[in-house]
């Protein structure tokens, strides 16, 4: 076989392992195996750009290069549904399609109503040409490149039996697991959260890095096939046909003869819906027959066809007493309402996240007011609106976004693009100062033995100012503080001075540079090695750097041009901490346990479970945190947990001990 055979062959044997990883969630090879493949034909590519192929499962990794999106117009005017919040309705509805038809019989395929954002995708001679946004319904962002990062999205079809051309629409979906991942580390990085799946999906679909959308995870559920020579005439068999194209469609879809039937779907999945891996918020009524539905045809918004029946989502009603604004460690604004306390789903709210100033400007909120909080699924409770009948003449003053920081005073700024407010004194703001060196201390970045309430007092006391402050601390200063004594006086010297061996990419992380978050700083660490390096890389040095964008290279730019941030760094590198790459920890590493998923489980002799984290990976390991059929294996310490046990036994993943693992990576 020559290589550009090779380059084929590897195409359809990688298309077919994607669709068996993300569409049928069965795999039949490991990461492993398949990343070596990829690179494989990655390195072929690059020696063959002759054979280029934009649909090439290479494709899918994204690129950097951002561009705004260009407008395309909508071969079919992408319309939406009309929507139904009863039971009623739905009979309703029953009713009118059965006039419509003049009686004939017809049938309803009831369907899942995935809450993501909406997408066409146009196919031709089998192969993803266009992915567009509904846009405006006429017109649409081309988001291709996007799009061919989601790995359940065929960019090559299955067989030959699909037409030469058509449309086929969706839903593009963040499961609940990434977004929950993604908002955590949005919220370490004090970066405004999103408020459910939905918003994070359109979001991601509309960054403009392609490579930060590959890192997002995002799913389908196709739903709507378009064009003329579609294969079967009623819109189930068409979507079953679809499927085996190697397109992701649902298995809940049924076929139902009567309003009763339709009542059955939607009881089960009101309920079932809870176990899916994405949100849901009704179900979607269509008439079957192709024929039926041109019969029917669409009002000026709506198909006469189809309608949604939306889930009634858990919310209360209760008055907002208060707002306030809490300043975080980069000085990010959150405004959080205060609330009378109320009962939603089992728990009681006290208080809601009001995300940021456009969001309290568009609920025009009064103090007193009476608001709608749900949960919805989404992390914090929100406001989703305001009882306007209820507010009378004795209401409270409007509600409106703080000018001044809370804090320190400082008039807030808002940077172009962005939703937040932040306080720009980042040098004196109490909140700000107190945050980063809480940052600086804690247990992921140096592990210093100081708590909130002992940074708070040394900053008190005068004692720290800035991270650095901390090295000139003395045991006899602080052995004569307030109930410290003598014991844990010298354990906070000893954590400082073990400190000056935590490895760089953590101190790295440990200044707190805003966006660079724990794995970014490992990036950074790992490609420029020192840290004069990275105060001497311009922005395209580091924008080069894996997963490093525009804005977190500014962010580095930022922070050095500061005369402050360059004095703490140095009396840093005089107290002697580490401020480049361990050669040794470079020697160290290893492809011994490439392939490999390893969970750790219990309490160990040698080594913190950060450490065994690390060792793992640098020997080319994958550490998970939940055990599956398809992990390697268990390093068992002491106090594992009975549930686990039973799993790893049942599940005949392998146990080995502490010392057995070193043993697998000398
Ligand atoms: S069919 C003309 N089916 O809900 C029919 N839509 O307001 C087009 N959606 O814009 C839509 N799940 O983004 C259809 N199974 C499903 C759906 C679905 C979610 C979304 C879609 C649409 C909106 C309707």
């Amino acid at each position: 076989m020559d290589e550009l055979q090779r380059i084929d062959a590897l195409r359809k044997e990688l298309n077919q392992h994607n669709y068996n990883y993300y569409v049928l969630s069965a795999p039949t090879i490991s990461d492993f195996e398949f990343d070596q493949k990829l690179k494989e034909l990655q390195d072929l590519e690059k020696l063959h750009p002759e054979a280029f192929d934009p649909n090439s499962p290479t494709q899918r990794v994204g690129s950097d290069i951002s561009k705004e999106f260009t407008q395309v117009a909508h071969k079919y005017l992408m319309l939406s549904l009309g929507n139904t919040y009863s039971r009623e309705e739905v009979a309703d509805f029953y009713q009118r399609v059965s006039k419509g038809l003049d009686g004939e019989p017809f049938e309803i395929v009831c369907e899942l109503k995935y809450d993501g954002t909406s997408i066409s995708l146009t196919y031709e001679n089998g192969r993803l040409i266009r992915a567009v946004t509904r846009g405006d319904g006429e017109k649409g962002d081309d988001v291709t490149a996007n799009v061919k990062t989601i790995r359940s999205i065929p960019l090559v079809l299955q067989g030959d039996s699909y037409p030469v051309s058509f449309e086929i629409r969706g839903e593009i979906l963040m499961p609940w697991k990434i977004f929950e991942k993604l908002n955590e580390e949005r919220a370490e990085q004090e970066e405004p959260l999103f408020a459910n799946p939905r918003n994070a999906a359109s979001g991601t679909l509309k960054t403009q890095n392609s490579k930060e959308v590959a890192n997002r995870k995002l799913d389908s559920y196709l739903y709507y096939l378009l064009g003329d020579n579609l294969p079967a005439d009623t819109h189930y068999d068409n979507l079953n046909e679809a499927r085996k194209w190697g397109f992701k469609i649902s298995d809940a879809m049924k076929v139902c003869h009567s309003v009763d039937e339709i009542f059955e779907f939607i009881n089960y999945w009101d309920e079932e819906r809870k176990n899916l891996p994405v949100a849901t918020d009704g179900i979607v009524l269509k008439v079957n027959s192709i024929a039926q539905q041109e019969q029917l045809g669409f009002t000026a918004k709506s198909p006469r066809w189809a309608i949604a029946y939306k889930f009634q989502a858990e919310r209360a009603c209760t008055r907002l007493n208060s707002v306030s604004y809490q300043v975080g460690r980069t000085g990010a604004i959150t405004p959080v309402a205060n609330l009378e306390p109320v009962q939603l789903s089992g728990t009681i709210v006290k208080r809601a996240s009001l995300h940021n100033a456009d969001i309290i400007n568009s609920l025009d909120l009064y103090i007193g007011d009476m608001v709608y909080v749900e949960k919805g699924g989404e992390i914090i409770p929100k406001i989703v609106g305001v009882d306007y009948n209820q507010r009378g003449i004795d209401i409270g003053a409007k509600v409106q976004f703080i000018t001044k920081c809370p804090e320190c005073g400082s008039p807030l700024v808002r940077e172009a693009g962005e939703a937040a407010h932040y306080c720009p004194n980042d040098a004196n703001c109490p909140p700000q100062i107190k945050g980063r060196i809480e940052h600086f201390v804690s247990r992921k970045a140096m592990d210093i033995n100081l708590g909130e309430e002992n940074v708070n007092l040394l900053y008190q006391k005068g004692m720290i100012k800035n991270i650095a402050d901390l090295y000139t601390l003395n045991v006899n200063e602080l052995a004569g503080l307030d109930r410290w004594g003598e014991t844990s006086a010298k354990n906070v010297m000893e954590s400082l001075e073990r400190s000056k061996t935590v490895p760089f990419e953590r101190v790295l992380f440990a200044l707190g540079i805003r966006y660079v978050g724990a794995t970014t700083a490992k990036k950074i660490a790992n490609a420029l090695k020192t840290i004069e390096n990275i105060e001497k890389a311009s922005f395209s040095d580091l924008q080069a750097i894996d997963e490093v964008g525009e804005r977190i290279a500014q962010s580095v730019l930022d922070y050095f041009a500061s005369a402050e941030n360059r004095e703490i760094v140095n009396r840093l590198k005089e107290a002697g901490l580490q401020f480049q790459i361990d050669e040794s920890t470079l020697k160290s590493r290893s492809n011994k346990l490439a392939g490999l998923s390893i969970i750790i489980s219990g309490t160990f002799q040698n080594h913190s479970r950060d450490e065994l984290k690390e060792l793992i990976e640098q020997n080319g390991g994958k550490n998970v945190t939940s055990i599956s059929s398809k992990t390697d294996y268990l390093i068992a310490g002491d106090n594992m947990g009975p549930a686990k046990l039973e799993k790893a036994q049942k599940l005949n993943v392998k146990m080995i001990s502490e010392e057995e693992f070193e043993q697998m990576i000398k």
